[in-house]
C-alpha cells in the first residue's frame, strides 16, 4: 500500500471536483437586500462607514429595489429615516411616515417577485434613540411599546409588508405584533423575529445610517454576548408566541448561536450579516489587507454552513447578480 493510505486532496484537485463535493452553496433566493430610504432627500446620500451603501430617496429605493428583485434576491428589508424625528417616534406608524409610503412603492415596484420586509421599531423615529417608549425614569417601557409596536406593525401591513419583523428586543413583542395584525385582517403577513439579537458594537454603521440620537447601549434589551443558552430561550418563546421565522443578529461572530437555534427548531432560519461585519471588510478590503470578493463569498458561505437558511447581508443583489439564478 503506498504511503499515505488517506489522500483528501484527492477530492480537491480541481475546481469540478470541489464543486461536486460542495455542502454549501450561495443562492439569490437565500439573500435579503436591507435597504435604506430616507424622507426629504433630493438624491441618495453616501453612508461614510458603509462604502458602497446609501440613504436612498423614494425614487431611487424603488430602482434598487427593481434591481434586487432583477437579479433574484429572496428578499429585500426595508428602513425609514425620518426628517424630523420626535419624542413617541409617531413617523414609525404614521401611514404617510417615510417607511409606510416606501413599502407601498416597493410593494408596488416588484409584486411577489420578491418578499417585502418591513422592521418593527422606533429607534429610527425617535428623538432619543431608544427602541421605544420612555417611561418617568427615562427607561424604555415594555409594555407601553409592545402597544407602539402594535400600531406599526399594522400601518406596514397597511401599506403591503409581506413579512414584517419586530426588532426592539421587547418582552411580548411577536405576541403583540401577531394579535395586533390579526385583529386588523392581516393574518396572511408573515413574522420574521429578531429572536436572539446581541448587544453588538457591530450595529455602529447602521446606526450613522440611520442617523441615531442613541447615546449608550441596548444592554437592557439586547442579549449579552457572553450567553448562548438564552438565545434558545428567546428563539423558542418568539416560536411559541407566534413567530413564523427566526432571526440570529448579528451572524459572524455568532455562528455557534446560529448552529444551535437551526438544530432546535422547525421554523427557517435567518441570520443578519450586520453593518458593522460589512464595515469592517470593506475597510480591510478597501486598504488591500482583505481579497474583497473572497471575504464576502466566504463570510456567506460560513453562515449559510452554520445553519442560516437565508442570509440578510448589505451585499446581497451585488452578490445575486454574480450567481446562477
Ligand atoms: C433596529 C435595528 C438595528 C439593526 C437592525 N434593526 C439597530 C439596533 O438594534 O440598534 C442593525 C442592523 C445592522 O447593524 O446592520 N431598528
Amino acid at each position: 500500500m503506498s504511503f499515505p493510505a488517506d489522500r483528501p486532496r484527492r477530492l480537491r484537485r480541481t475546481s469540478a471536483l470541489r464543486g461536486l463535493v460542495a455542502e454549501t452553496r450561495l443562492h439569490p433566493a437565500d439573500l435579503v437586500q436591507p435597504l435604506f430610504v430616507r424622507e426629504g432627500l433630493d438624491e441618495p446620500r453616501d453612508i461614510p462607514s458603509m462604502p458602497g451603501q446609501v440613504q436612498h430617496t423614494r425614487d431611487s429605493l424603488r430602482k434598487a429595489a427593481s434591481a434586487a428583485a432583477t437579479a433574484g434576491v429572496g428578499g429585500l428589508l426595508i428602513f425609514g429615516i425620518p426628517a424630523e424625528k420626535d419624542p413617541e417616534g409617531y413617523g414609525a406608524w404614521d401611514p404617510c411616515g417615510i417607511a409606510q409610503l416606501a413599502i407601498a412603492d416597493v410593494a408596488k415596484e416588484v409584486g411577489d417577485a420578491t418578499v417585502v420586509i418591513s422592521d418593527i421599531n422606533l429607534d429610527e423615529y425617535t428623538e432619543h434613540g431608544q427602541v421605544g417608549v420612555l417611561d418617568a425614569t427615562g427607561d424604555v417601557d415594555n409594555d407601553a411599546t409592545l402597544r407602539a409596536y402594535a400600531e406599526v406593525a399594522i400601518a406596514q401591513a397597511n401599506a403591503g409588508a409581506h413579512v414584517v419583523a419586530p426588532s426592539g428586543m421587547m418582552d411580548g413583542q411577536v405576541a403583540a405584533v401577531r394579535q395586533a395584525l390579526d385583529r386588523a385582517g392581516h393574518h396572511r403577513v408573515a413574522i420574521l423575529a429578531y429572536a436572539a439579537k446581541y448587544d453588538s458594537a457591530f450595529y455602529g454603521p447602521f446606526r450613522d445610517a440611520v442617523e441615531s440620537r442613541l447615546t449608550g447601549t441596548r444592554s437592557t434589551a439586547q442579549q449579552d454576548p457572553a450567553n448562548s443558552r438564552e438565545a434558545l430561550r428567546e428563539v423558542l418563546l418568539d416560536i411559541e408566541e407566534g413567530a413564523d421565522m427566526v432571526m440570529v443578529k448579528p451572524a459572524g461572530l455568532y455562528l455557534d448561536v446560529v448552529r444551535m437555534v437551526a438544530d432546535a427548531v422547525h421554523v427557517p432560519v435567518s441570520a443578519y450579516q450586520t453593518s458593522g461585519e460589512y464595515a469592517a471588510i470593506e475597510a480591510a478590503a478597501a486598504q488591500g489587507w482583505l481579497n474583497r470578493d473572497r471575504a464576502i463569498r466566504e463570510s456567506l458561505t460560513a453562515i449559510r454552513r452554520a445553519g442560516a437558511g437565508s442570509v440578510i447581508t448589505y451585499w446581497a443583489t451585488e452578490i445575486a447578480e454574480q450567481l446562477p439564478g
